[in-house]
C-alpha cells in the first residue's frame, strides 16, 4: 500500500501511506496544505492521528488493550502498579534489581517541600479535589528546575499520591499524615488517606490488591483527551509539572475522567428515585435531553472495554471478601443488562466503559466519591509522563492545528454613534 490519491478540483494528489506494527493504516497528510491548498477538517479528531507512538495499542472493535505489547488482562493479574509504571515510562518491565532501585527512588521523593503545605491553607474545604491536584502539580514547577527532567519524573511519580492524600485530609479537616518509607507505594497512599495521628491504618490486603489493579487499568490509553492535552501543552516545551497539570484539568471533565463520579451520582439518583431505570434510559435516548448514561459509550471501544470487564469482576470479588453489599452495584448491573438489550444502545455500539463500575469498586474499598477522579489521575500519571517523554525524545513539532473560518468576511469600521 504505497500511496493514497486525492482528487481535488480535477487534480490528483498522492499522499504516502504508513502502516503501524498492528497493521493500522494512516494517510500521511503532512504536505496536504502545501500541495493542495486545502486542509483536512475532523472535529473531535475522531479520524485523525496526532503522532506515531509505541506505548499503548487499542483495538476498539476487538476490545484489545496492550501496554508496550503486554495484554491488559495479564498485567492486571500478574504485575504491580510500579512494574507497569516502569514499563510505560522506560519501555521495559523492570528486573528485580531495577524494581528495587525504582521503588527506592520513589520512596525517597514522596515528601512535599514543607512550604507547599501552606498552599493548602488557601483552599476552601469545599475545593474540588481535581482543582487542588492541578494547582499543586503546577506549583511543583516553582520548586524544581525543569532542567532536571529524569529527577522530575521521579519527583512527580512519588509526590502525586502525597498531594492527593493531603487534599483529601484538607477536605475533611484532618491533619496531614506523612508518607512512610516502610510501606509500599499503594499501601503508603492508603495510609496517608485513612490513618490519623493517634491510629495508624492497617491496609486490608484485598483493598491494597484491588487499588493496585485499578491503577494499572487506568495507567494509559493512547491518545485520550487528557493525554492528547499533555502532548499539546508539552509540545510548546514547557516543563513537566505544568504539562501534567493541564492533563489533570482535562481529565476532570465529566465526559472523560470525571465520569466515574458522575456514574455514582446517576446510580444514586436512580436509587433515590425508587430504582426505576426506564426513566433514565428514556432520558439518555431523548435527543432534547442533555442527559447521557454516564459510564456508557466510548470513542474507540465499539465493543466491551476490557477494563470494564476486569473491574466488574473485581467489584464482585472485593465486596464478597469484605462481606459488604452495595445496592448501587445491583442497580448498575440491571442498568447494563437493560441498556445492552435496547436497540438505541445496540445500534450505537454503546457499552460500559472503564468508569461504569470503577466508582462502585472505589466505594467498596471505602474511598470517598469526590476522590474518584483523583484516583484516575494517580493511575494515569505514568501514561501522561510516558507520552510526554516519547514526544520529547521524538522531537515532536509544536502542536498547532488549522481551522476553517466561517465568520464575517472583511467589513468597514462603524463609529459608535452609527451602530
Ligand atoms: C474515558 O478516550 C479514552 O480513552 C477515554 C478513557 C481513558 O481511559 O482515557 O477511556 C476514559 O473518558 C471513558 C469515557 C467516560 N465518559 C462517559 O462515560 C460519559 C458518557 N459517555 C459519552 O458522553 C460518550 O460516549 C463519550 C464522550 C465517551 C464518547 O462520545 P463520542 O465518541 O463523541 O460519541 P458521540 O457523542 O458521537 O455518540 C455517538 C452517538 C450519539 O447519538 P447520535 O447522535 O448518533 O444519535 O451515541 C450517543 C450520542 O448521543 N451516545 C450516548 C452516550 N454516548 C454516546 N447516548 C446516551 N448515553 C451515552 N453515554
Amino acid at each position: 500500500m504505497s500511496a493514497a490519491t486525492l482528487v481535488l478540483n480535477g487534480t490528483s494528489y498522492d499522499f504516502p501511506v504508513i502502516v503501524g506494527s498492528e497493521k493500522e493504516v494512516g494517510i500521511d497528510i503532512g504536505r496536504l496544505r502545501a500541495t493542495t491548498g486545502a486542509i483536512a477538517l475532523d472535529p473531535g479528531y475522531g479520524n485523525t492521528g496526532s503522532c506515531k507512538s509505541a506505548i499503548t495499542y487499542i483495538d476498539g472493535e476487538k476490545g484489545i488493550l496492550r501496554y508496550r505489547g503486554y495484554r491488559i488482562e495479564e498485567l492486571a493479574a500478574k504485575a504491580s502498579f510500579l512494574e507497569v509504571t516502569h514499563l510505560l515510562v522506560y519501555g521495559t518491565l523492570p528486573t528485580a534489581g531495577e524494581l528495587r532501585r525504582f521503588t527506592r527512588q520513589l520512596t525517597e521523593h514522596t515528601l512535599l517541600h514543607e512550604d507547599m503545605k501552606k498552599f493548602y491553607e488557601g483552599f476552601p474545604p469545599s475545593a474540588r479535589p481535581m482543582s487542588v491536584l492541578s494547582t499543586m502539580v503546577a506549583s511543583l514547577s516553582t520548586y524544581y528546575p525543569d532542567t532536571q527532567v529524569d529527577l522530575n519524573i521521579i519527583r512527580l511519580l512519588a509526590k502525586l499520591k502525597t498531594i492527593a492524600a493531603f487534599s483529601y485530609k484538607k477536605s475533611i479537616g484532618q491533619p496531614f499524615v506523612y508518607p512512610r518509607n516502610d510501606l509500599g507505594f499503594v499501601a503508603d497512599f492508603l495510609h496517608m488517606m485513612f490513618a490519623v495521628p493517634s491510629e495508624p491504618y492497617d491496609v486490608p490486603d484485598v483493598v491494597h490488591k484491588a487499588l493496585d489493579m485499578l491503577l494499572i487499568l487506568h495507567a494509559d490509553h493512547e491518545q485520550n483527551c487528557s493525554t492528547s492535552t499533555v502532548r499539546m501543552v508539552g509540545s510548546s516545551g514547557t516543563d513537566l509539572f505544568s504539562t501534567v497539570s493541564s492533563g489533570v484539568c482535562a481529565l476532570a471533565g465529566p465526559l472523560h475522567g470525571g465520569a466515574n463520579v458522575a456514574v455514582i451520582r446517576m446510580l444514586e439518583a436512580i436509587r433515590d428515585d425508587g430504582g426505576d431505570h426506564s426513566k433514565f434510559i428514556a432520558k439518555a435516548k431523548d435527543k432534547s435531553d442533555p442527559f447521557r448514561l454516564m459510564g456508557f459509550g466510548h470513542r474507540v471501544y465499539k465493543n466491551f472495554d476490557p477494563r470494564a470487564r476486569l473491574i466488574k469482576e473485581a467489584t464482585d470479588r472485593v465486596l464478597s471478601l469484605l462481606g459488604r453489599e452495595d445496592p448501587l452495584l445491583d442497580i448498575a448491573k440491571r442498568l447494563e443488562r437493560i441498556a445492552l438489550e435496547d436497540e438505541y444502545f445496540i445500534a450505537r455500539r454503546l457499552y460500559p466503559n472503564l468508569d461504569f463500575y470503577s466508582g462502585i469498586l472505589y466505594r467498596a474499598m471505602g474511598l470517598p466519591t469526590d476522590m474518584f477522579t483523583v484516583l484516575f489521575a494517580l493511575g494515569r500519571l505514568p501514561g501522561w509522563i510516558a507520552h510526554w517523554k516519547e514526544m520529547r525524545e521524538m522531537h515532536g513539532r509544536l502542536h498547532r492545528p488549522r481551522q476553517i473560518y466561517t465568520g464575517h468576511t472583511e467589513r468597514a469600521w462603524i463609529p459608535i454613534d452609527q451602530r
